[in-house]
C-alpha cells in the first residue's frame, strides 16, 4: 500500500517532498520531474526555492498532468503559464526542458501519443506531483477513466469546472475539455506522491487509500503502484479509518529508508 504522512500543516507537507525532489536532483541532474498544477502542489514548489539555491537544476526536465483544451497559453490560467509562473521560472528550470501537453485546437487529435512519446523518450517520470480532485480525480482522470488510460482529451465534469471556475471570471470561461495524462501514464513514473490539505478532500483520500480500487475513484490507482506516497494534514486525513496505524507505522520506520 501507499505509505501515508499525516502532516501538521500544509507548510511541513511542501517541505518533506521537497526535501525528496532535492535529493532525486542531486543524485540525477536531468531527472525527470511530473508536475501538478492547482493549489495543492503550492507548498512543494515554494519549499523548493530556497533549498535549491546552489543546485544546478539546468538539466531538470519535467512533464505536467494535463491542460485545458482550446485555451490560449498565453491566458494566465493556462497551465503552461502556471507551470512558468509557479514553478519554472522561481525555480529556474530550463523552460524548454519543460512539457505541458499541447491543448492547441489544431492538432489535438494526435496531442495525446504525441505527449506520451515525449515522456517515453525522456526516459519515463521519476517523481510524479500529484493532487487530488473534490470527485477522487487525478490529473483530470475524472470517475470512470480506464486505469489503464494514456494521454488523451477529456470533458471535465460539472464539478471540477466548478472547483476550477475561481481561477477564471465565470465558470462559463472555464474550458469544457481537457488533455491530460491517463492513470495508465501516471502509473508508469517511478514515484507517484500525492498530497491533500482540507476537509473537502477528507472523503476522496479515504477512497483513494482504504477503499476499492475502482475506476469511480481515479485516485484509487495509486494502490496498484508499488512505490506511492501519501502526503496529507489532520483535515485530509480525517476520514482515514487507519490513521492510528500510518503514524505508528511512520514513528518506526527504520531511519535508512526514504519516502
Ligand atoms: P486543487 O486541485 O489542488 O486545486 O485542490 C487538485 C486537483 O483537482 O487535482
Amino acid at each position: 500500500m501507499a505509505e501515508i504522512i499525516i502532516v501538521p500543516s500544509k507548510a511541513e507537507a511542501g517541505a518533506l517532498v521537497a526535501d525528496e525532489i532535492v535529493r532525486l536532483i542531486r543524485a540525477t541532474p536531468d531527472a525527470v520531474l511530473g508536475l501538478a498544477t492547482g493549489s495543492t502542489p503550492v507548498p512543494v514548489y515554494e519549499a523548493l526555492r530556497s533549498r535549491l539555491e546552489g543546485v544546478d537544476v539546468s538539466r531538470v526536465r519535467g512533464f505536467a498532468l494535463d491542460e485545458y483544451v482550446g485555451i490560449d497559453p498565453a491566458h494566465p490560467e493556462s497551465y503552461r503559464s502556471v507551470i512558468t509562473r509557479e514553478v519554472v521560472e522561481p525555480l529556474g528550470l530550463t523552460p524548454e526542458l519543460i512539457h505541458t501537453p499541447n491543448g492547441a485546437l489544431e492538432g489535438i487529435e494526435h496531442a495525446g501519443e504525441d505527449y506520451e512519446e515525449a515522456i517515453l523518450a525522456a526516459g519515463g517520470i521519476d517523481l510524479q506531483i500529484l493532487g487530488i480532485g473534490t470527485s477522487g480525480h487525478i490529473g483530470f482522470n475524472e470517475p470512470g477513466s480506464s486505469f489503464a488510460s494514456h494521454t488523451r482529451v477529456k470533458t471535465l465534469i460539472e464539478q471540477t469546472r466548478k472547483d476550477n471556475s475561481i481561477y477564471f471570471d465565470s465558470i462559463d470561461d472555464v474550458p469544457m475539455h481537457c488533455i491530460t495524462q491517463g492513470l495508465g501514464t501516471i502509473l508508469r513514473a517511478r514515484h507517484l506522491v500525492l498530497l491533500a490539505f482540507g476537509e473537502g478532500k477528507a472523503a476522496a483520500v479515504a477512497g483513494a487509500v482504504e477503499g476499492p480500487v475502482t475506476a469511480s475513484l481515479p485516485g484509487s490507482a495509486i494502490q496498484l503502484h508499488p512505490h506511492a506516497t501519501v502526503v496529507v494534514d489532520e483535515a485530509a486525513a480525517s476520514q482515514l479509518a487507519s490513521a492510528d496505524y500510518y503514524r505508528y507505522a511512520l514513528a518506526n520506520k527504520p531511519a535508512w529508508q526514504g519516502i
